[in-house]
């Protein structure tokens, strides 16, 4: 796992935004596969991307992308879908087709069956190249709660009420959110062949510590990612706070700045 510590979700969306845009040039005409994230921790380097996009003329036009979740009870457009909201904050205002933008239906007559056809749908796709993951104070990423098997597949999960309790920022009460999701499984997000993940504010803090330094455990989920070799995360002082191996973080991406390994002979 690679840590950098920023200081603050400016500069840590331009790490991301580098990655992004190293895949998306990397895979040329055939096309990247991107698996984008919903939640405010992304908005920053989806901002940074657009940008590139306008000025820099960087092209999204052959890539493909795959959201990692949906509410269930959510029709398409819904304003608090997850559809929804990766067009406003990011796709529709890059030059990604429409149609390649792929999320789970969330008013599916048969959620469970939805759930499974998406992971299938993700992996006839020749899986992600580079997956965005944000990080719930719980230790979530996608929906996957405390308690989720660590080889879970797309599925149909119950949010932990203080998952409805951080989301319902977005809704009017919080009897409005839903109660449920097609969730990403953890296994399915660990096959994306690279992942960066970022977080920022002390609410992050401890969730931040235990995926870096913690045991890997079901008590919480994002612990998993230390079991995938190409995982980068992205924090700013803030949700860095609680990491004990900070200063070697810090270290070891100073390193790599001013001493960079070069192929010898
Ligand atoms: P946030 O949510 O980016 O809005 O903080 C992250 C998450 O809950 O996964």
């Amino acid at each position: 796992m690679e840590i950098h510590i920023v200081d603050d979700a400016d500069a840590g969306a331009k790490v991301v935004a580098d990655l992004f845009e190293r895949t998306v040039r990397g895979a040329g005409e055939s096309g990247a596969v991107l698996g984008l994230a919903t939640g405010s921790s992304p908005v920053p380097a989806y901002a940074e991307l657009i940008r590139r996009h306008r000025e820099e003329g960087l092209s999204f036009a052959a890539s493909r992308a795959f959201l990692l979740d949906e509410y269930v009870g959510l029709p398409v457009g819904h304003e608090q879908s997850y559809h929804r909201f990766i067009r406003d904050n990011f796709t529709a205002q890059v030059d990604i087709d429409d149609s390649a933008v792929v999320s789970p239906d969330g008013a599916a007559d048969d959620p469970a069956a939805e759930a499974a056809a998406y992971d299938l749908r993700l992996r006839d796709a020749g899986g992600v190249d580079l997956q965005i993951l944000g990080i719930g104070s719980n230790g979530h990423i996608a929906f996957n709660e405390p308690g989720s098997s660590l080889v879970s597949r797309t599925r149909v999960v119950g949010l932990t009420r203080s998952t409805i309790e951080d989301n319902s920022r977005y809704f009017d009460a919080p009897s409005d959110v839903p109660v449920r999701a097609i969730s990403q499984g953890l296994g399915t997000i660990l096959e994306a062949r690279r992942i960066v993940l970022t977080a920022t504010g002390e609410g992050k803090a401890e969730a931040v510590a235990q995926l870096a330094e913690g045991a890997v455990s079901a008590r919480w989920p994002a612990t998993v990612l230390q079991a995938h070799p190409d995982v980068t995360v992205v924090v700013d002082e803030a949700a860095a706070s609680k990491l004990e191996l900070a200063d070697y973080y810090r270290y070891s991406r100073a390193l790599e700045r001013e001493n960079p390994l070069t192929p010898q002979g």
